[in-house]
């Protein structure tokens, strides 16, 4: 990524999405699109609000959610302080943002493609479900434990035939488990591309059923970021052959066969 890529960009509009028992928990942030060339989907930015000052360091990575030329939206879950405080930015507010930043999720118009998605981890497909040439050929499969009009789900439902499932008892996630098993099976089944993004227990499940079945499946990480463009080796973990690689550069997208979790 050059210096160009890093800019300062306008806080357009925060808003809350959602009805969950924690009011602003899951927010949309729209900013000024930053004049770049494209993206492509399962990119990401690294973003710091300049009010921040020197109190809190690092910058937030966070997916490129779509984009509509004028204004660039992300998909926030308020995790703790940066994000809480990224929550509370208003109309006019400034943010430095460095990206578009890593690789990106594999596009096949012609193969069967399931998107798995843990919660907030269905952000990035958005951005897919919108660039992709044939969405015909997605489905889209979400896990959740907050209300689903807290995530962007009724977007993608809307262009691509879609199964999603709450978790709200400890029995609920054996039956979510045992229905990523038939999806990962029946989609390695046919030589489908299978593509994920969650948090890292989600992740690993998706591994385990691709080794099991051999399927063609991708996941996404969300390892704790710094820079976002390989030099503070903050976000490192190991390759398939045991090899440190930085998520931010190498990924933040793997081969499920090609990444230890
Ligand atoms: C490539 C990438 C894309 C991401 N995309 C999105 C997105 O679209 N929407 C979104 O809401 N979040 C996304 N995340 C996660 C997001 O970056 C973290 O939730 C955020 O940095 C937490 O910052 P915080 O200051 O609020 O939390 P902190 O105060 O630093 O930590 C609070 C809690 O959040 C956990 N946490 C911190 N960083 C992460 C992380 N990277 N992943 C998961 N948990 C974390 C900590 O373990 C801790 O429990 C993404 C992360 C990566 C690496
Ligand atoms: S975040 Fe700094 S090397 Fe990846």
């Amino acid at each position: 990524m050059s210096l160009r890529n890093c800019r300062t960009v306008k806080v357009l509009d925060v808003s809350p999405v959602g009805q969950s028992k924690s009011p602003g928990e899951l927010f949309e942030l729209r900013l000024q699109y930053p004049d770049w060339d494209g993206w492509k989907p399962g990119q990401f930015v690294m973003i710091r609000p300049t009010g921040w000052e020197l109190d809190l360091l690092w910058a937030r990575p966070f997916s490129i959610c779509s984009s509509d030329g004028e204004s660039l939206t992300l998909f926030i879950q308020n995790m703790g302080r940066g994000t809480s405080r990224i929550g509370k930015l208003k109309s006019g507010d400034t943010v430095t943002m460095w990206g578009p930043l890593g690789n990106s999720f594999a596009v096949e118009p012609e193969t069967p493609t399931l998107l798995l998605a843990g919660g907030i981890g269905i952000a990035p497909f958005r951005g897919y479900v919108e660039q992709h040439p044939q969405p015909e050929n997605l489905k889209l499969f979400m896990a959740h434990r907050l209300p689903l009009d807290c995530y962007p789900y009724a977007l993608l439902s809307k262009s691509v035939s879609s199964h999603c499932m709450i978790e709200e008892k400890p029995e609920d996630l054996d039956r979510i488990i045992d229905t990523m098993r038939d999806r990962i099976r029946e989609y390695a089944a046919q030589d489908g591309l299978i593509l994920s993004c969650g948090p890292t227990p989600f992740m690993r499940t998706v591994q385990r059923f691709a080794l099991e079945f051999k399927a063609r499946a991708q996941v996404s990480l969300e390892n704790r970021m710094a820079c976002g463009v390989g030099a503070c080796l903050g976000c490192v973990t190991k390759d398939g052959e045991g090899h440190h690689v930085q998520v931010c550069t190498r990924g933040p997208v793997f081969w499920a066969d090609k990444v230890e979790l």
